[in-house]
C-alpha cells in the first residue's frame, strides 16, 4: 500500500509484468495470426509495427502518466486532473469498452480450455487438417460446451480480481509469462523446419505494397490499440497502482517491444505451418485454432507441449481478463462507494449474459445479425475498429491539448528526477501525429474522401 491507502505493485518488475499480462494475450496469439493473415500478410505486418511505435506507444505512455498522477480508476483520473470538466466520460468510454471486448474475450478464452481438455484427451492425434477443422467448426456453433468454458473462465477471472492487485494479478503473471515466450519459441522452430516453410516466411516478410488499403490500415491500427491494451483506461488504471518511483518511459517502452515481439513470434510460429499444411491463411478466428494442433502432431513429445501451450494460451488470456475487469471495478468500486466484492459478482451476472450471446451467435443464434455481423464479429469490429482508436483520440488530445505540458514533464520525470530525452518528440506525436492519423484513418474508411 502507498500512502493513500491505494493498492500498489510491489517493484519495477511486476508493473513491468502485469502491464505486459495485460498486454500479451489472446490478442497476440489468436487475433494477430487471423488479422494478419486476412490482410495480406506483409502489408499488415508493415503498417502494424508502424502504428504500435507511432500511436499505440506514445498513447500507453499517456494512460500510464494519467493514471499515476491522479492516483485513482479510469474516470475519475479525467476529473482530479481537470477539474469541472466533461473528460471524465473518456473514462467512462473505457469502462463500456471493457464491457464490450469481454463480451467476446470470454468466449475465445473459453475455446483455450477446451483445447487445454482435448490437448489433455490427446484428441489431436492422427488427425488430419480437415478432421481438426472439422473439429473446431462443431466444437464452436455448439450451443452448450463453448458457453460452459466461458463460465468457467468468467468465474476464474473474478476469483483473481477479488484476491486484488497485487496478490491476485501479480503473482500469476510473473511466473507464467516467461513459461509462454519459451513454447511459442519452440513452436517456431518446428515450424520452420516443415516442408514449405519458406512460403509463410515470404507470405510475412516479404515486401509487397499492393495490398496495403483503407481496410488493412484499419484494421492494423484496431490490432495495434487491441493489441497494447490501450485506448480504454486500462493502463489509466495500472498507472494508478504504480509507484512514484518507476521509470515510466521505460515500462512503456519494454511492455510495447515485449507485445510486438510475441506477436511477431506467433506469426513465425504459424504462417509456415499455414502454408506447409496448406491452410487458407484468410480462415478467420479458427485459424489458431486448427493450424496449431496440427503441428503439435508433428512434434515430437508433441502431447506434453500442446497441453503446456493452450494452458498458457488461457493464462495469457487470464491476465488480460483481469486487466479489463479491473477497468470496471475500479471505476465503480471507487466512483460508487460500493465494495469490490459486491461490483465484481454483479459484473459476472452482465458478463456471462454478453459472452452467452456472442457464443451463440457462432452457432444456433447465427441469424442474429448487427449490421451484416453476428454478435460475436459486432463486439470485435466495435471494440477495436472503433472504441479503441476514439478512446485513444481522446487521450492523446487531453494529454497533448488541455492538460500542461510542464506537468506531464514532471509526471514522467518522478519530479524532475529522471531525464527524458525524447520528451519532445513524444509530446509532438501526442499533439498532432496520433490524433490527425487516427481521424484520417476513420475518414478514409468511412469513404469521405471519395
Ligand atoms: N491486449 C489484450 C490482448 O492482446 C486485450 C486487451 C485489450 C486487454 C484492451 C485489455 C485492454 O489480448
Amino acid at each position: 500500500m502507498n500512502n493513500n491507502g491505494r493498492a500498489q505493485f510491489s517493484s519495477k518488475f511486476a508493473v513491468v509484468v502485469a502491464a505486459a499480462g495485460s498486454a500479451v494475450g489472446l490478442g497476440n496469439i489468436w487475433r494477430f495470426p487471423y488479422e494478419l493473415g486476412s490482410n495480406g500478410g506483409f502489408a499488415f505486418l508493415l503498417v502494424y509495427l508502424l502504428f504500435v511505435f507511432l500511436l499505440g506507444m506514445p498513447v500507453m505512455l499517456s494512460e500510464l502518466v494519467i493514471g499515476r498522477r491522479s492516483q485513482t480508476n479510469a474516470s475519475g483520473a479525467f476529473r482530479v486532473l481537470k477539474p469541472g470538466s466533461h473528460w471524465s466520460l473518456v473514462g467512462l468510454l473505457g469502462v463500456i469498452t471493457a464491457f464490450v471486448i469481454l463480451s467476446f474475450y470470454f468466449v475465445v478464452a473459453g475455446w483455450s480450455l477446451e483445447y487445454v481438455f482435448q490437448a489433455l484427451v490427446n484428441r489431436f492425434e492422427g488427425q488430419t487438417p480437415n478432421d481438426l477443422s472439422q473439429a473446431f467448426t462443431d466444437f464452436s456453433t455448439d450451443a452448450f460446451r463453448p458457453l460452459l468454458w466461458t463460465v468457467v473462465f468468467v468465474f476464474l477471472t473474478s476469483a483473481v480480481v477479488l484476491a486484488g492487485v497485487q496478490k491476485g494479478i501479480e503473482n500469476i503473471s510473473k511466473i507464467l509469462m516467461p513459461v509462454l515466450f519459451l513454447i511459442i519459441l519452440i513452436l517456431c522452430v518446428r515450424s520452420l523446419t516443415l516442408p514449405n516453410a519458406n512460403e509463410g516466411l515470404k507470405f510475412l516478410f516479404k515486401p509487397d505494397f499492393t495490398k496495403i488499403n483503407s481496410s488493412v490500415v484499419l484494421s492494423a491500427l484496431g490490432q495495434a490499440f487491441f493489441s497494447l491494451s490501450v485506448g480504454m483506461s486500462c493502463l489509466i488504471t495500472y498507472g494508478s497502482y504504480v509507484s512514484k518511483k518507476n521509470n515510466l518511459v521505460h515500462t512503456a517502452f519494454e511492455v510495447t517491444a515485449l507485445d510486438t515481439l510475441v506477436s511477431v513470434l506467433a506469426a513465425v510460429a504459424i504462417f509456415p505451418a499455414v502454408f506447409s499444411l496448406e491452410i487458407n491463411p484468410a480462415q478467420g478466428p479458427e485459424l489458431v485454432f486448427i493450424t496449431l494442433p496440427n503441428v503439435f502432431t508433428q512434434i515430437p513429445g508433441g502431447y506434453v507441449w500442446a497441453v503446456l501451450f493452450f494452458l498458457l494460451l488461457a493464462v495469457a488470456a487470464l491476465t488480460s481478463t483481469i486487466s479489463l475487469l479491473e477497468v470496471i471495478t475500479a471505476y465503480v468500486t471507487e466512483e460508487f462507494k460500493l465494495k469490490r466484492r459486491t461490483v465484481v459478482l454483479s459484473s459476472i451476472v452482465i458478463l456471462v449474459f454478453c459472452a452467452t450471446l456472442s457464443s451463440l451467435s457462432l452457432g444456433v443464434w447465427s441469424d442474429l445479425q448487427l449490421f451484416g455481423m453476428s454478435l460475436f464479429d459486432f463486439f470485435d469490429y466495435l471494440s477495436s475498429k472503433i472504441l479503441l482508436p476514439v478512446g485513444g483520440l481522446f487521450i492523446s488530445v487531453f494529454l497533448g491539448w488541455f492538460y500542461p505540458r510542464k506537468e506531464t514533464l514532471d509526471e514522467l520525470s518522478n519530479g524532475g528526477k529522471l531525464s527524458v530525452p525524447l520528451f519532445n518528440i513524444y509530446f509532438f506525436l501526442l499533439r498532432y501525429i496520433v490524433p490527425v492519423a487516427i481521424a484520417l484513418i476513420f475518414i478514409n474508411e468511412l469513404g469521405l474522401t471519395k
